[in-house]
């Protein structure tokens, strides 16, 4: 199935393939989880865990599964109309938990490339529509386990020989697209992570000469552009900044 939503960086071309790619394992552990392209791309794992450090994000996924009707019900009152996206975008999210779900996903459906600004366009229609029905994904999500973690803490609770990861981090180039925090340094963190896993992994980047030199020794596969947005992003910085790499430990 397809995610419920547009994402930055999101697999939506790519989850299919991605998801052939991966390896069979008790366990599946998506860190870097985003819209979960992949996820729900692939068939259901015994155990599966959805992570990203973004909080919104999380509490998102949490309500699509525990309360779609009620989501649902919030969204049908929420007109697509840049004055209300530009005043949710500027008010902190609400307390109550599906409020600030209906908001997240209202702010990334009516964005532009679901980052930039209000998205209205001559030539084609918006992807906002106030009826929903999330049902599918609340069965999908059921028995997944969704976690609010920074990837080292994700990588170190469920690292196992039973395990395999999927991890999509911001690309090099990309590092401020998302509001959880990855910088510079954090690259280098999630390579030495990966060095001593025991899982079996496999990770999206975008195909420069510093991913491939952080991960020589491990298996790497160019692939096609993944996503669009990132392309155009960074694809003006660096040659080949535009292709796909994928680097396995297996
Ligand atoms: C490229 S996107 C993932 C897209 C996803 N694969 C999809 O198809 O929708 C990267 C994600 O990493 C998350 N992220 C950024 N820093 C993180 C960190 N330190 N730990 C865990 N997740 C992080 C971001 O919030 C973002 O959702």
């Amino acid at each position: 199935m397809r995610s419920f939503i547009s994402y930055i960086g999101g697999k939506s071309r790519r989850a299919a393939a991605i998801a052939a790619r991966l390896a069979a394992r008790r366990c599946y552990v998506e860190v870097f989880g985003g819209a979960g392209w992949v996820l729900f791309a692939r068939e259901p794992a015994p155990v599966e865990v959805f992570n990203d450090a973004d909080g919104h994000l999380v509490n998102l996924f949490r309500v699509v599964r525990e309360e779609p009707a009620a989501l649902a019900r919030e969204l049908s009152r929420m007109p697509r109309s840049r004055e209300l996206y530009d005043a949710l975008k500027r008010a902190p999210r609400p307390r109550n938990r599906v409020r600030a779900a209906a908001a997240s996903y209202y702010l990334l459906k009516n964005a532009f490339s679901a980052r930039v600004g209000f998205s209205a366009s001559k030539l084609y229609a918006g992807k906002y529509a106030m009826l929903n029905d999330f049902a599918p994904w609340a069965a999908r999500l059921n028995k997944v386990t969704v976690e609010n973690l920074d990837f080292e803490d994700c990588l170190r609770r469920y690292d196992g020989p039973d395990t395999a990861f999927y991890l999509d981090p911001p690309y090099v180039g990309t590092e401020r697209y998302y509001a959880a925090t990855f910088d510079a340094a954090a690259h280098l963190r999630l390579r030495d992570c990966l060095a001593n896993a025991t899982g079996a992994w496999l990770l999206s980047y975008n195909d420069c000469a510093e991913v491939r030199r952080w991960y020589r020794g491990f298996r790497q596969e160019g692939a096609p552009a993944a996503y669009s947005a990132a392309k155009v992003g960074a694809a003006g910085r660096r040659p080949n900044a535009g292709r796909e790499l994928l680097i396995s430990n297996y």
